[in-house]
């Protein structure tokens, strides 16, 4: 690919100079300030008009030139979007573009699904298109909630179709990975609160031990997955912090544990649900505890329309023909908000492959992470590209007139 900007010079170093950018200063989920204000800068640079939605995410439009095929024929409208937060993680690759804020990183890719849709906003500034293209660059990816709070704020206004990508390290570089149906599971976060009765650490008999109860659970919770679900429905339930106790020389009165249920399957979902009730119950039973249990908002599974990953595939495959465009082997157990948005309206997430050759880099959420840099002008490419088609399909299509 020899892509340019609008200013005339090639478009991979132009991504790569903006990922890096972004690299250096991760910001975390709803503090997307520098990350939202040099997007902001690039968009203003090709004048193309946005708005600030959900904090620091920015809404921009870009009005197709074309008449529409068939006059009276409404103006299709779709959206691409890009997720830009960081995580609390600790960067350990040595990178010459390694963060500089201690604890914080780009350890997702994140920094370059920004990069990317600010390249397709190059490619797609000719406007040679009927129609209107949305720009998404939502914070909080991680958090779980910008995509919420984008929907909440008329992010998609008008939006009848979505489109966006993941970078995926599993896979190599100038290949993509486009399914229809499910290909992210949901996610259930939960709290579990054990009260019971603290004392000196010598006199049990007075004491409800709440780390003991707490440890019972957590060994519990791990037969749940393997003697209460179909072995053929992928899930997994994790506990991923357990708080107890203020001191080594008493009994803690109370415990708090924390975590996720994740299934590809709707009925493993609810067997989880419904496991996790039951182990309670028999423990606060045992230790004459009080066990409360909280649902924290999750995430529903990403399902992709059948539709649009059509239009997702056909725009792969003129890309990086048929050897480059696969299906995922199995659903993820990871989550994601774009779910959020195939709530409202059809979209379609693909995967871009972005493996290391040589030396292999840590996986996603590891200070280690990295990806092949190559994918930036790819990802551009793509979402420029299905936006292109996107807006034929839907202008062609009977249903919306
Ligand atoms: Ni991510």
């Amino acid at each position: 690919m020899k892509l340019q900007t609008v200013q005339g010079t090639p478009l991979s170093p132009y991504l790569v100079e903006i990922r890096r950018r972004l690299h250096r200063h991760p910001e975390l989920a709803f503090r997307e300030e520098k990350t939202a204000a040099l997007v902001r800068r690039e968009l203003d640079r090709l004048q193309i008009p946005h708005r600030p939605l959900a904090g620091t995410g920015i809404r921009a439009e870009l009005h197709g030139r074309q008449a529409p095929a068939e006059p009276g024929a409404g103006r299709p409208c779709l959206a691409l979007r890009a997720d830009m937060d960081g995580l609390p993680i600790q960067e350990q690759t040595g990178l010459s573009f390694a963060s500089e804020h201690p604890g914080l990183m780009h350890a997702c890719g994140h920094d370059g699904h920004t990069a990317m849709l600010l390249g397709a906003a190059h490619l797609l500034w000719a406007r040679d298109f009927s129609g209107k293209v949305v720009l998404l660059f939502q914070p909080a990816e991680e958090a779980g909630n910008g995509a919420g709070r984008m929907v909440e704020e008329g992010g998609l206004d008008q939006v009848e179709l979505i489109f966006a990508g993941h970078i995926d390290t599993h896979i190599p570089t100038r290949t993509f990975t486009v399914d229809s149906g499910l290909i992210c599971s949901s996610a259930d976060p939960f709290a579990i609160r054990i009260r019971g009765r603290g004392a000196h650490a010598s006199r049990p008999h007075e004491a409800i031990d709440a780390v003991v109860l707490a440890s019972t659970l957590v060994v519990q919770i791990q037969t749940l997955v393997s003697r209460a679900i179909n072995p053929s429905h992928a899930a997994v339930v994790t506990v991923g912090r357990l708080r107890a106790g203020t001191v080594l020389n008493a009994i803690a009165e109370e415990a708090l544990l924390e975590g996720t249920i994740r299934s590809a399957h709707p009925q493993a979902r609810t067997a989880l649900r419904q496991g996790l009730e039951r182990l309670i119950q028999g423990v606060e039973a045992m230790g004459c505890a009080g066990i409360e249990l909280e649902y924290l908002p999750g995430l529903p599974a990403v399902i992709n329309d059948e539709r649009a990953a059509a239009i997702a595939r056909s725009a792969a495959l003129r890309l990086v023909g048929r050897e480059g465009v696969r299906r995922q082997e199995a659903p993820s157990l990871g989550s994601e908000d774009f779910a959020l948005y195939q709530q409202e309206v059809p979209g379609c997430l693909v995967r871009f492959g972005a493996r290391l050759s040589g030396d292999p880099a840590g996986p996603a959420h590891s200070g280690r992470y990295d990806f092949d840099e190559q994918v930036l002008e790819q990802g551009a490419a793509w979402l420029a590209q299905v936006a292109r088609q996107g807006l034929l399909h839907l202008e062609g299509s009977t249903e919306r007139r």
